[in-house]
């Protein structure tokens, strides 16, 4: 089985990788914490090749990478790409979401998943990106999923992401869209 390394230290994405992975028959290693690779680009495309590639080149193994957040339109797009770096903890990044959003009317947001695997070398083989769009609610909702889900409601499904089973935001996510992409398109990329 070959192995494939996730360039990830997020175990709540690891988590969610993991399930959509299963079936593809590859086996799935959590990157050695020294491994880091600093997300300097200006898009999660572009961040989501430089961990993968960094990665793969660190390790002389194929790697994945995901770089996701979550896009205010209030905000100008806010947090974006600093989403995990909009705060110390979960709560914390949430807590100043709703202060900086206020009683604005305009709730609407996305979250978008950039997903690069690279091949041992470091050549990006495969890419692609979802977006999920929602709303954020003025207070918290839900006990599952991780960083801003509680506060991330989607209308379609009249739920936030925390309220949602793991296999209901599959559907609807940003990540689950993107991982869908990625399974359509693995072959090509991969060779198998
Ligand atoms: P990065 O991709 O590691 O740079 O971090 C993305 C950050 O966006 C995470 O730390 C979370 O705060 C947030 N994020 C990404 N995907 C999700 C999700 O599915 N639910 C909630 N928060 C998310």
């Amino acid at each position: 089985m070959t192995i494939l390394v996730v360039a990830t230290g997020n175990h709540g994405k690891l988590r969610e990788m993991q399930s959509y992975l299963t079936d593809l028959g590859w086996e799935l290693e959590l990157k050695p914490p020294e491994i880091e690779i600093e997300e300097t680009g200006n898009t999660f495309a572009a961040n989501a090749a430089l961990k993968a590639s960094g990665v793969a080149i660190a390790t002389g193994k194929w790697a994945i990478a995901d770089d996701s957040g979550l896009a205010v339109d209030a905000l100008d797009g806010a947090p974006g790409i600093y989403s995990a770096r909009y705060g110390q903890t979960d709560r914390s990044r949430i807590e100043r979401l709703l202060l900086e959003l206020g009683n604005e009317i305009n709730r609407e947001a996305q979250f978008v998943c950039a997903i690069a695997v690279a091949n041992p070398h470091g050549a990006i083989v495969l890419q692609v990106e979802g977006i999920c769009k929602g709303e954020i609610l003025h207070s918290p909702r839900g006990t599952g999923g991780f960083g801003y889900d509680p506060i991330f409601y989607v209308p379609e499904a009249g739920l936030t992401f925390a309220e949602m089973t793991p296999e209901t935001k599959r559907c609807y996510s940003h990540r689950g869209k993107a991982m869908a992409l990625l399974i359509r398109d693995w072959g090509l990329g991969t060779g198998g």
